[in-house]
């Protein structure tokens, strides 16, 4: 094995940006064709580190080997013509052009002379490759986040001269199916010599696909690992530095008689058939399933969001419709969307005043915003969360992509209302700063708030929630204790409409 030649080395690897050292001396080396997971926390470097890689980034410290010999890359189209490709953290696409343009764009030589038929044909091709489902005439702005995370990803392998793909964070706005399909083609890039950095927040993924683990923290490489004879458990410590409980809530503290804060009946919409539940003072009500089987949509009609939604909703015994998402807010009910990257955030403010706009009301007279006070409890949200940002006036474009989601959930945390959905809260967030979130919903029904909480990620439905609501296609098909959840309760409630669909089929 020794004897292997190294692909790609970086050693002593350092990066600052003003006021914030990014990188102290982070180190990774590729194989040929191995599949090499990079983790940390959110804010450890690990992106600062591939855009290094790939030529973003020219100014640096430290030491950069590729095929034996030193490198610099000046710009992206230099390490992609030496064969380094990379799909970004955030979408990087052209929202105004076709699916099939943004799959060839920067390839002068095969667009210059070719005909948007031919273009769309070949970009089909693709899209068949990678089984996406999508129109190659299709404009970008027009897919769900995933399908354009699918696109990219199908561009970026599908250049015939890659020999390192780097995915940073790719599965984070996938489903299962998309993301079962995306390990697939990972193996088949590996089986073609190529080196696959895979930067992910999710520990099956990375036991499932890498044969090696790259832990860094702080900017400073920790250790290197082999995937196969190492623990989560071991790589998480080395990320966080501590051990991190996972464990599974086994009794609910909320006792049965607790009032009901809201009560829904026959939500239906669209997508949704006769959705109807109870929500406890002080409980945190999980609400699991496959991607797609209508959970949002609920969530969007309980909060006024989806206006051809309907059914009765009670909120503290008073009924109430909702027509609009203000009035949701009125009544105390907030909704945290799980597509924060659209919604959430003005990247080019400061993380105080994204974590107050919500909240302007309470922390101004007329016209007047008190800018101390509004400081004052943004730092406090900084310290509880552990958000790293040099400063509450850091504008949120340059916090990385985990802390830019607790600046969205700081502005949620702060409001003052007594219900709070959170769909997918989790996402994109590192192990350690999870419990701090975790933490915070624990303290929030404490005082007496309740919580329903969406979650593709079922440790985490089940290390938090009361009781378990499982939908399948648009229907609730069960609402379990969490005494008797457990990954295959919920699973079989969550597949069980489709598999009777399919077998009567
Ligand atoms: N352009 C920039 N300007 C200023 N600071 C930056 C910039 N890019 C990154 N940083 C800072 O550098 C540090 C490392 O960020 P990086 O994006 O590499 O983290 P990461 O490991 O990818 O985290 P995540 O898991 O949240 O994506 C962070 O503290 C971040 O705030
Ligand atoms: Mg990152």
């Amino acid at each position: 094995m020794k004897s292997e030649p190294l692909r790609l080395r970086m050693e002593g690897i350092s990066k600052s940006f003003p006021g914030v050292q990014a990188l102290k001396s982070a180190r990774l080396d590729l194989r040929a064709g191995e599949v090499h997971a990079l983790v940390g926390e959110n804010g450890a470097g690990k992106s600062t580190l591939v855009k290094i890689m790939t030529g973003i980034y020219p100014d640096y410290g430290g030491l950069y080997e590729y095929e034996g010999e030193p490198v610099t890359f000046r710009s992206i189209a230099e390490a992609q013509h030496a064969g380094i490709s990379i799909v970004h953290q955030e979408l990087n696409m052209m929202g105004d052009l076709t699916v099939a343009q943004n799959i060839f764009i920067g390839r002068e030589s095969t667009t210059f002379f070719v005909s948007d038929k031919e273009l769309n044909r070949r970009a089909q091709e693709l899209i068949d490759e990678f089984d996406i489902g999508v129109d190659p005439r299709t404009l970008l702005r027009d897919l769900s986040v995933g399908k354009a995370q699918m696109v990219e990803i199908a561009r970026a392998m599908s250049f015939t001269q890659t020999r390192v793909l780097i995915l940073d964070e790719p599965s984070a706005a996938l489903s299962e199916g998309e993301t079962a399909d995306l390990l697939r083609k990972v193996e088949q890039m590996r089986a073609r010599g190529v080196s696959v950095v895979y930067i992910s927040h999710r520990m099956n993924e990375i036991m499932q696909i890498t044969e090696r683990v790259t832990v860094l923290r702080d900017g400073d490489y920790v250790a290197t690992m082999d995937t196969a004879s190492c623990t989560v458990d071991e790589i998480i410590r080395a990320m966080v530095g501590r051990d991190v409980d996972q464990a599974q809530k086994t009794t609910s503290q909320v006792p049965a008689d607790a009032p009901i804060a809201l009560s829904a009946r026959g939500l239906t919409s669209a997508r949704v058939t006769d959705v109807s539940f109870d929500l406890r003072r002080g409980e945190i009500l999980g609400f699991a399933g496959l991607v797609g089987a209508g959970r949002t949509e609920t969530m969007q009609i309980l909060c006024g969001a989806d206006r051809w939604g309907t059914g009765t909703i009670e909120v503290d015994g008073r009924p109430l419709t909702f027509t609009h998402p203000r009035q949701a807010i009125n009544a105390g009910i907030a909704y945290l969307s799980e597509d924060r990257k659209r919604y959430g955030l003005v990247l080019n403010l400061s993380v105080t005043d994204n974590t107050v706009l919500a909240s302007y009301d309470a922390l101004s007279t007329g016209l007047v915003v008190h800018t101390k006070e509004c400081r004052t409890v943004t730092q406090r949200y900084v310290d509880a969360l552990k958000t790293k940002t040099p400063s509450v006036s850091q504008l949120v474009k340059n916090l990385s992509g985990g802390n830019q989601q607790k600046v969205v959930l700081a502005k949620w945390l702060l409001r003052d209302v007594s219900i709070l959905i959170f769909d997918e809260p989790t996402r994109g967030i590192d192990i350690g700063a999870r419990a701090e979130i975790y933490a915070m919903m624990r303290e929030l029904v404490a005082q007496g708030k309740s919580i329903i909480l969406v979650s593709s990620d079922l440790t985490e439905i089940l290390h938090l929630s009361d009781r378990v609501v499982v939908m399948c296609e648009g229907r609730a098909t069960g609402t379990l204790d969490i005494a008797e959840a457990s990954q295959v309760t919920i699973m079989e409630l969550a597949t069980h409409h489709a598999q009777h669909s399919k077998e009567s089929r």
